[in-house]
């Protein structure tokens, strides 16, 4: 899981999201299975914090650490992303010359 560590989602929070989230894995014995990853900008600050969970490219944006229980639950634990958290965008990709 890919968490923004840009300066915008740090001032919103991104910090403390991935300290509630560690914590949270380490308590349910997790940490080990999952790897959290503090990443730069994401470029879509102004909805931050944001994180990506990998496989599946799950954005999540405007996260809080009132989400951590159920996105560590339902998506790292269960593998479902969480729907009504999840973006229901995704970054434009690259178009092919
Ligand atoms: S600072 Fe997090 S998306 Fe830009």
């Amino acid at each position: 899981m890919l968490v923004c560590g840009g300066g915008d989602c740090k001032k919103r929070g991104s910090k403390e999201f991935r300290k509630a989230l560690k914590k949270e894995l380490r308590d349910k014995g997790m940490l080990g299975d999952v790897r959290v990853d503090s990443t730069g900008c994401l470029g879509l600050c102004k909805h931050g914090p944001n994180a990506v969970v990998y496989p599946g490219g799950t954005w999540y944006v405007g996260l809080t650490q009132r989400d951590v229980p159920e996105i560590v639950e339902r998506h790292l634990e269960g593998g479902e992303p969480v729907q009504e958290l999840a973006a229901r965008f995704h970054p434009r990709k690259k178009k092919r010359k």
